[in-house]
């Protein structure tokens, strides 16, 4: 399973990416905000910034909700760098601008998707990954991992090429259980990312080694 970084801080993608555990990044008009990005030549040129620092695939949102709108800022998005994956609503004219793009060879990224059927949609559509927002889900009472499953079941009775690019993950659970059902990807916060590496049990292991060799040492 790939693991991309759902954020656009700079600093924490440098950070995941020395570590070598990041396949990709995602980043959203929220998380964009959240970094004081404003104005449309600073949101590309950050997008270009995240794209020199990782090798992998990096979702940027287009803002139109409109078939036109959504096809020109993604063919603007897709044209400022090879790895750019055109991040598009899950919308009636999302659908159609994503079989647009896709049949212009631009990947795409079909977002806030939130059931079997609109996966499916997306997939017919020929989007390159579909993201099921599965924290959103538990929030409303609805087991978002259950979402993943049925949609890997669905991709592997047809063969879609498309991937699952799980997102909106709250904790290292939601990764581990993505990996067991067979999501293609899992994109997660910074912290929860982090929190993959911790164990009690590492720490107090490596505290233990180190005081003995001490002792070892007279
Ligand atoms: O990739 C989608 C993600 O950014 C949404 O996460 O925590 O706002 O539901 P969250």
């Amino acid at each position: 399973m790939k693991l991309f970084i759902d954020t656009a801080n700079i600093a924490h993608i440098k950070e995941c990416q020395s570590l070598g555990i990041l396949d990709g990044v995602t980043t959203n008009p929220s998380l964009m905000a959240k970094e004081g990005i404003k104005g449309s030549k600073n949101i590309l040129n950050h997008y270009v910034e995240i794209c020199r620092l990782v090798d992998g695939d990096i979702s940027a949102e287009v803002i139109a909700t409109d078939y036109e709108g959504m096809i020109r800022e993604g063919g603007e998005l897709a044209s400022l760098h090879r790895n750019i994956v055109v991040k598009v609503p899950m919308l009636k004219e999302g659908i159609r601008a994503i079989k647009t793009l896709s049949g212009k060879g631009i990947k795409t990224n079909c977002t806030l998707v939130f059931s079997a059927s609109q996966a499916l949609l997306a997939a017919k559509a020929g989007a390159t990954y579909v993201s099921p927002f599965l924290g959103r889900l538990d929030d409303v009472s609805t087991d978002g991992l259950e979402l993943i499953a049925q949609i890997r079941k669905i991709f592997n009775n047809y063969k879609f090429a498309t991937k699952i690019l799980s997102a909106s993950l709250r904790h290292p659970m939601h990764v581990v259980k993505c990996a067991e059902i067979g999501s293609d990807v899992a994109t997660a916060p910074y912290a929860v990312l982090m929190a993959l590496f911790n164990h009690p049990l590492t720490d107090t292991g490596i505290e233990r080694f180190l005081s003995d060799f001490k002792k070892s040492q007279g």
